[in-house]
């Protein structure tokens, strides 16, 4: 049995067999076609913070597949001290098929993946959100036809989704360069793993996002403060001031060039309105294939159990 808890889970084959099953079920999702593939299934969402696309994505695509969902904080669930997490996790896997999970702790979510009975997917932590990565390696071979040696520039914070996008990169043979201000690069210890798992990774870190995107392919930005940070807006919008991605800053980059962000956005900081739906973006396109990368993933997820 498999889980997904981080993007490192998966080889580059498996990531691309999600990545052509979720293609095709979209495909087949727009003539009209959603397949029945898995009816009376039980999806358990685990939730510790708040989520528009992630949760709403996963229970759509299951009830698509003929299964529905249950949604629980992780509160309610007991693991607010109620009851041991091994004993949870047991007792929630053992009447569902597939368990999602959001939360700060990344190593809440790899304790309920060792104990539960069925596979366990990560729908963010502080530190990973690898079906934005896979969503987004998705949206990136629709618009462009395939994925090796495309430029990413991810202008913002060096946090869950610039590493999770890092990962996916290092996975695909894409070139990620992360322009950060000084200190909100990666840490050292990702870094450390980075190069342990991939040798050959072409991720890079720059100060100057103006000279990072003149190459380009993709712009990406994510918010200054993330989920937990609210405390540290206020010093994080001082530090992120240079970093907006504007018209300013997409005319440095290559006219062919798509702006993404996972979103939420907060319009008027990392990002303007202009960009945000002006004619190089696609984030709309990312928020909808949410939902078909969450369906690809279950079939495979399913498949292989
Ligand atoms: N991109 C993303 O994960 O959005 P939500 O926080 O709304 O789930
Ligand atoms: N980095 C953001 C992503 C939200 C989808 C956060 O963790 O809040």
């Amino acid at each position: 049995m498999k889980h997904l808890t981080s993007l490192l889970d998966l080889t580059s084959e498996e990531l691309t067999a999600i990545l052509d099953k979720a293609a095709e079920l979209k495909t087949k999702f727009r003539n009209g076609d959603r397949p029945q593939l898995y009816p009376g299934r039980v999806l358990a969402q685990l939730f510790e913070k708040p989520s528009l696309r992630t949760r709403n994505s996963f229970e759509a695509a299951m009830i698509h597949l003929g299964g529905s969902g249950i949604f629980l904080t992780t509160a309610e669930a007991g693991l607010n001290g109620r009851e041991s997490l091994p004993d949870v996790a047991k007792v929630l896997s053992s009447f569902s098929d597939i368990i999602t999970m959001r939360t700060f702790s990344q190593k809440l979510i790899d304790e309920v993946a060792r104990y539960s009975s069925c596979p366990v997917i990560n729908g963010l932590s502080d530190e990973r959100h690898p079906c934005q990565a896979m969503t987004d390696l998705l949206t990136i071979r629709e618009t462009f036809g395939y994925l090796k040696d495309l430029h990413l520039v991810f202008v913002g914070d060096g946090n869950n989704v610039s590493m999770s996008l890092a990962i996916a990169s290092a996975m695909t043979g894409m070139r990620l360069t992360l322009a950060a201000p000084k200190g909100f690069e990666f840490e050292a210890s990702f870094l450390e793993l980075m190069a342990e798992k991939f040798p050959a990774h072409r991720v890079t870190q720059s100060n100057d996002p103006k000279f990072a995107v003149k190459s380009a392919d993709l712009v990406y930005t994510d918010v200054w403060a993330s989920m937990g940070q609210e405390d540290d807006a206020e010093r994080r919008k001082k530090a992120f001031a240079n970093f907006q991605v504007n018209e300013a800053l997409m005319a440095v980059a290559p006219k062919s060039a798509r702006f993404m962000h996972d979103l939420p956005a907060k319009r008027g900081l990392e990002v303007t309105n202009d960009v945000m739906d002006g004619d190089q973006s696609i984030v709309f396109q990312q928020a909808e294939n949410r939902m078909h990368l969450a369906k690809g993933l279950f079939v495979w997820l399913l498949e292989n159990k």
